[in-house]
């Protein structure tokens, strides 16, 4: 079967895939250098914590293998590197995956080994050590993902072992899927998983206003897979939670992150603290799917978090393809619309912060951690090389 990928890669070159242009058009863009690869996560034709991280590495990479460093000493090599490392990680500030991939590209560029080496060879091994760690980081978050998967449907089956004689229905918020990673996705690749393993019975996903990544890319990706899924308004989740003992057998609220720090607390999208609110008034579980990328330990707690806000025509502007009378859509007539009285004043945060205790569980690739009797997470199990 056809997958959806967002990233496309072999050695010098990286296509990715406009989410801006999605669901109507499938169109890859070609990006070579650090620029692109700033501007393309700045405007959001590539999101998502994972896959703004491995956009931005492997962006660096062609560019290294095409030959843009003209420094010659191992010093001014690794400068030039790190100079551009530093530009990237400007692009967009609450994702910590970005900035964890810039530590480990650092780390493993100061860490190659040159012994006995001299120019041209020791930047040459300077350079591959780059781009093999960039590529590593590719490879390995498609690992994680369905690591993630396995571990969140067991975790899930475990907590709802007397109602999994039934499968349960979730709710997932803005996308998470293969669009916002190199594949198969964190919350949607539990969700996925689930499907595989026949334990699920329906997806829900919200519209994710302001900018919908959950109708306009997590409902491609859902209809595309064959989960049996509907869409709803944000507004609607707690109309959903209420019905859901008699009718809908909500199981689990299932989450992305751009941010877990220590103490668990978790920035996501906007809008994923209210359905963490609503779902535990409702007795439905609310899980945390987070590679160990996502996790920032040096964080205390979420209110030190920055939270990135956009710019006020994503709330009072909308663009789509043009509907005719008889509802058939014509992909190739875009067009951008006002909405909103475009005078009007507007806050517009990207993500918020749900705090740890409203969460019973984060999955990472590692395992799923859930609060001891100190009602505290601990990533000792799945960190410990970074506590
Ligand atoms: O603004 P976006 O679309 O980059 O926000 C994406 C999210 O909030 C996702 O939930 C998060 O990055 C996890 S993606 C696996």
């Amino acid at each position: 079967m056809a997958t959806l990928q967002a990233i496309k890669y072999s050695r010098g070159k990286l296509l990715v895939l406009d989410q801006l242009r999605l669901p109507h058009e499938n169109h890859y863009d070609e990006v070579s250098t650090a620029e692109e690869a700033f501007d393309c996560i700045r405007s959001m034709r590539v999101r998502g914590a994972p896959a703004i991280a491995i956009v931005a590495a492997l962006a660096h990479a062609v560019e290294l293998h095409n030959g843009d460093c003209t420094a010659t000493e191992p010093e001014e090599v690794i400068a030039h590197i790190e100079k551009k490392l530093d530009y990237l990680k400007e692009s967009r500030p609450t994702a910590v995956d970005l900035s964890n991939a810039i530590t480990l590209l650092k780390l493993a560029t100061r860490a190659a080994n040159l012994e006995g080496l001299a120019h041209p060879e020791a930047k040459e091994a300077i350079l591959n050590t780059y781009i093999k760690t960039a590529e590593e980081i590719l490879a390995k978050d498609l690992h994680n993902n369905t690591s993630i998967g396995s571990h969140g449907a067991a975790w899930l089956q475990q907590q709802y072992n007397a109602s999994f004689e039934r499968p349960i229905s979730v709710l997932t918020h803005c996308n998470t899927g293969s669009l916002a990673t190199s594949g198969h996705g964190t919350a949607l690749g539990i969700i996925r998983t689930l499907h595989s393993e026949g334990l699920l019975k329906h997806a829900y996903c919200t519209e994710t206003r302001p900018y919908n990544q959950g109708s306009r890319l997590t409902s491609f990706e859902l209809v595309f897979e064959g989960i049996p899924s509907t869409l709803i308004c944000d507004s609607m989740a707690g109309a959903l939670f209420n019905l859901h003992r008699e009718r809908m057998n909500i199981g689990a609220v299932i989450v992305g992150a751009d941010r877990v720090v220590r103490n668990g607390d978790t920035a996501n999208k906007i809008g994923t603290y209210q359905l963490a609110v609503l779902a535990r008034h409702h007795g439905v579980k609310f899980v945390v799917a987070a590679p160990t990328t996502s996790i920032d330990l040096e964080t205390e707690t979420g209110s030190a978090i920055e939270i990135e806000e956009r710019k006020r025509e994503e709330l009072t502007q909308i663009s789509g393809a043009i509907v005719s009378e008889d509802g058939t859509v014509d992909t190739s007539k875009t067009a951008r619309v006002a909405i909103a009285d475009q005078r009007i004043g507007v806050w517009n945060p990207a993500f918020d912060v749900t705090p740890h205790e409203l969460i019973d569980a984060i999955v990472t690739e590692r395992g799923t951690v859930v609060k001891g009797a100190d009602g505290k997470f601990d990533f000792s199990q799945v960190l410990p090389e970074r506590l």
